[in-house]
C-alpha cells in the first residue's frame, strides 16, 4: 500500500513536474529552507525565554514568534510535499526522512499540548506549570528536524 502511494506520487504530475522542471524543485527547496528558519528560529527564541524563566518576555513575544512559525509552517508544508514528490519512492523508504517526520510530529504534539494547558492555568501571565518541560521538549524536536531534514540527501 505504502509502495503503490509513493509510486503513484513519483509519477503523477506533481511528481513529473518537480523532476521536469528547472526552477520547480529549487524555488521549493529554497523555499523549505526559508520555512524552516522562520519556524525553528521564532519557536527557539519564545523556548529558550521560558527555558530562562523569563514568562512576562515569553508572552510579550508569543504572538510574534507564532506569527513568524505559522507562516514557515505553511511554507514548509507547501514545499515539502514537492520535493517528496520528486523521489516519493526513495524519501519515503529513507529511514532520516521517517525520522524527521516522527520529529515533526512530536513538535506540533507537544505544541498542542503546550496551548491546551495553557487554556487551562490560572496563573498570570498564562503560562502552563511545566512551561520549562515543553519548552525543552520543543527545542529538541525542532532542532533535530532540521538536522534530518539536511541529513535526508547523505541516506
Ligand atoms: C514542518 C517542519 C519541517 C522542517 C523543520 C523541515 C526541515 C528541512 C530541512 C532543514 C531540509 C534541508 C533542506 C536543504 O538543506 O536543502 C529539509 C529537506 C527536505 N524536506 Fe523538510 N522540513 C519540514 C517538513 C517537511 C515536510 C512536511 C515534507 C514533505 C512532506 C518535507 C520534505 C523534505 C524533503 C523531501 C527534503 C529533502 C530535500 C533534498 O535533500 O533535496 N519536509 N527539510
Amino acid at each position: 500500500m505504502w509502495s503503490a502511494f509513493l509510486e503513484s506520487l513519483e509519477f503523477s504530475s506533481l511528481g513529473l513536474a518537480a523532476r521536469g522542471s528547472v526552477w520547480l524543485y529549487p524555488l521549493a527547496n529554497l523555499a523549505h529552507v526559508v520555512g524552516a528558519t522562520f519556524l525553528v528560529g521564532a519557536i527557539l527564541v519564545f523556548d529558550l525565554l521560558l527555558l530562562r524563566r523569563r514568562y512576562d518576555m515569553a508572552s510579550a513575544v508569543s504572538r510574534t514568534a507564532l506569527g513568524v512559525a505559522a507562516t514557515g509552517l505553511a511554507l514548509l508544508l507547501i514545499s515539502g510535499p514537492i520535493m517528496f514528490s520528486a523521489e516519493a519512492t526513495a524519501f519515503g523508504r529513507n529511514p532520516v526522512f521517517l525520522g524527521k517526520m516522527l520529529l515533526i510530529i512530536c513538535g506540533l504534539a507537544n505544541l498542542s499540548l503546550y496551548h491546551w494547558a495553557k487554556r487551562r492555568t490560572m496563573l498570570a501571565p498564562p503560562i502552563p506549570a511545566n512551561a520549562r518541560l515543553h519548552a525543552g521538549v520543543s527545542a529538541s524536536a525542532w532542532i533535530l528536524a532540521v538536522i534530518a531534514g539536511r541529513s535526508i540527501a547523505y541516506f
